[in-house]
């Protein structure tokens, strides 16, 4: 069984490979009723896609969107929600090289030692392809959950991190690496450049906060909303790991320290801190829900690595082609979209058991 679908009542399943004629995803469970169209959606697949300035990748894939179904007079009706972007910027003979290589780091020995086949064109499914579709779902998911604000931006690239002194909200628009800092964006300018040039390719570390999620969305066991936001975003390829808060700093603090203090005030509890980041118990408590994750380098890099064919002998894999030199930035707008499905399964979860 191979899984392309995600969540419990607004699911969604993403369908199509890199090079196909098309991509898809069909979302289900969406409440009736809801304000609808491409327009909704085509703004958040622009922040993502390729060939928009030299830091990312010189595919050029226009990734206009279509609704096929599940909308009817700029509503939805309640039925599944399709939604198609045809592929138009394929060059398959790119990859040609890699058809019987393996590019380390990529899914296309794993896919091999699964399937025994593999549509190794542009990375066939294991492409960031795929991602698109998350994005467009995300734009639904949105509109289920319009009480809630969601911001994902670049934090950390090739170990360079923002200066916190430094955040501006209204930066992350301004350059092209979703960065709040506006000094540090300069800087990763010619970090990102000279990896691209040298033929190699950097990490990033992408935060993510959603505000106005109120308290008593999550479960407390198999369904924690931490734990399905981290299994969302690890879902995201070359996501290497998810913290939920302070996460792995939450190890090093004292049981004092990491306690986000209480006290009342006419608008529910007041909390000291949210070191928890929003989440306890599994459910959220109405602070801001924060996650971070990390981007592992993108693994197509022109720099020779050892590797094997198919045929299991040594060889040595340097990809050519089109690639991102830090998938980190265009993975945030799909960071955001997952967050998205993530909140609004839980609130028709919670609103269906509670009301
Ligand atoms: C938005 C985005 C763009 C990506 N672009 C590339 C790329 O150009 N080249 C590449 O080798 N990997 C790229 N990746 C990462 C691969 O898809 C991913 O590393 C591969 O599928 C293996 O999966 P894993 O890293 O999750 O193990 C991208 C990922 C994202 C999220």
């Amino acid at each position: 069984m191979s899984w392309n679908t995600f969540g419990r009542v607004l699911r969604f399943t993403t369908w199509g490979e890199s090079h196909g004629p098309a991509i898809g995803a069909v979302v289900d469970g969406c409440p009736p009723g809801i304000a609808l169209s491409e327009a909704d959606i085509q703004p958040f697949l622009d922040a993502r896609k390729p060939g928009q300035n030299k830091f990312t990748t010189q595919r050029k894939e226009p990734d206009a969107v279509r609704i096929l179904s599940g909308v009817f007079k700029g509503e939805t009706t309640g039925t599944p929600i399709s939604l198609l972007i045809e592929n138009t910027d394929q060059r398959s003979k790119d990859y040609s090289e890699i058809a019987n290589t393996y590019r380390p780091g990529h899914a296309d020995y794993a896919y091999d030692a699964k399937y025994g086949f593999r549509d190794y064109r542009g990375g066939g499914r294991s492409s960031a392809r795929e991602t698109a579709m998350r994005v467009a779902a995300g734009a639904v998911a949105r509109k289920v959950i319009g009480e809630v604000r969601i911001l994902a931006y670049v934090a950390e690239i090739g170990g360079d991190r923002i200066d916190p002194a430094n955040f501006d909200r209204d930066e992350i628009a301004r350059n092209p690496f979703w960065c709040p800092d506006a000094e540090a964006a300069k800087r990763w300018e010619k970090l990102v450049d000279d990896a691209r040039k040298a033929g190699s390719s950097l990490g990033a570390v992408v935060e993510c906060v959603a505000t106005g999620v109120p308290p008593g969305w999550g479960a407390p066991v198999y369904a924690k909303l931490d734990s399905d936001l981290a299994g969302g975003m690890m879902s995201i390829n070359a996501i290497k790991g998810v913290e939920i808060g302070d996460g792995f700093d939450a190890a090093r603090l004292t049981g004092e320290q990491n306690a986000d203090a209480m006290s009342p005030s006419e608008n529910g509890p007041e909390f000291a801190a949210n070191h928890a980041g929003g989440i306890a118990g599994g459910i959220s408590t109405g602070q801001p829900v924060v996650c971070r994750v990390a981007f592992k380098p993108t693994s197509s890099i022109l720099t020779p690595v050892a590797s094997i064919d198919r045929e299991g002998k040594a060889t040595e894999v340097r990809t050519k082609g089109r690639h991102d030199p830090c998938v980190g930035i265009r993975g945030t707008p799909v960071v955001e979209a997952m967050m998205a499905l993530v909140l609004a399964d839980h609130k028709l979860l919670h609103r269906a058991q509670c009301g």
